[in-house]
């Protein structure tokens, strides 16, 4: 018997090679050669026999995958987000599902002060404008924006990363409120967090900032009704999941003033965005890049290898999301 028998692992998508050279090590591992979504006939194909699928957030893995991977003993994300992966059934199959959560927290945490600054503060308009030849001298009135500084920060959801974002505040003298269904004691005692509904936190707050899992009880928990309580002035800002936003409710707010501006990383139907979103002004959009520093996504990688290798040698992996 090979070394290799029962470590059969397929890596839906090339991932940074740290990852890659620990499973590499002693498993039989196929990756997809090219970084585009695996057609969903190629990756039924391709569980079949393995004894470990390492996927990304772009495959959904339902039963269907599942039972076309019988000998499947782990399904690892390479993602702290793992609304693609049918948990329950997975569970039901004996199938350990691992995430990889903390090593994405600052560097999502910094992208979403990005977005806020580049919304806030016009950044990417500017540039666009002064390439295209538009800058004719300092003026008083010119591409003016939201201060930072001093204004109320919105948290909703004050997990790991959300956590990290109000903790980066101290520096601007925000006041801070969040909304969770658990209050955060440490967050109040230290940097003076104040836990709100989230009526209350929309109505006053300049920047919403969205940190929720995806589930059913937050999808489009922003929507026309809730983006109607937030100042004309506030700016939404999302790096969880698309689909938490009604994004044609937020297209039509943006268009009409009912908010002030928006700072997307994720969208509803990934890689599509809602028409007309792309033309607005007062928006700023980026790929679903924020946990996408090169430090960042090797740790991802390493952690989701380390997955897949704890339960091929029989352990239970260290960032399991279920118990089976
Ligand atoms: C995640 O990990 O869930 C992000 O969306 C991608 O890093």
């Amino acid at each position: 018997m090979s070394s290799k028998e029962g470590r059969r692992v397929y890596v839906s998508r090339p991932i940074p090679e740290p990852g890659l050279e620990l499973l590499r090590a002693s498993c039989d591992m196929e990756v997809k050669p090219t970084d585009e979504m695996v057609p969903r006939e190629e990756l039924l194909e391709k569980v079949k026999g393995r004894d470990a699928l390492l996927c990304l957030l772009t495959e959904t893995i339902d039963e269907e995958v599942m039972d076309a991977g019988s000998d499947l003993k782990i399904i690892a994300n390479y993602a702290v987000g793992y609304n693609n992966i049918d948990v329950d059934a997975a569970t039901e199959r004996g199938i350990w599902v691992s995430n990889t959560p903390g090593v994405l927290t600052d560097t999502t945490a910094d992208m979403a002060w990005a977005l806020m600054f580049a919304i806030g503060r016009r950044i990417v308009e500017a540039d666009k404008f002064l390439r295209a030849g538009k800058f004719h001298g300092w003026s008083a009135t010119m591409l003016l924006g939201g201060d930072i500084s001093g204004k109320t920060l919105g948290l909703i959801g004050v997990g790991r990363i959300g956590n990290a974002v109000a903790r980066r505040s101290v520096g601007f003298n925000m006041r801070v409120l969040y909304a969770d269904v658990n209050p955060n004691e440490d967050l109040e005692k230290d940097i003076g967090a104040k836990h709100v509904d989230m009526d209350t936190l929309l109505k006053e707050s300049d920047f919403v900032s969205v940190h929720v899992p995806l589930m059913p009880e937050t999808t489009h928990l922003i929507n026309a009704r809730t983006l109607e309580l937030m100042k004309p002035t506030a700016y939404l800002i999302n790096t969880s999941r698309g689909p938490v936003v009604d994004e044609a409710a937020l297209v039509e707010a943006l268009r009409n003033g009912v908010i002030g501006g928006a700072g997307l990383d994720v969208f509803e139907n990934e890689p599509e965005v809602e028409p007309g979103l792309a033309d607005l002004d007062n928006v700023v959009i980026t790929p679903h890049t924020a946990s996408g520093s090169v430090d960042t996504r090797g740790k991802m990688a390493t952690m989701a290898a380390e997955n897949v290798l704890a339960v091929l040698d029989g352990k239970t992996p260290p960032n399991a999301v279920n118990r089976v």
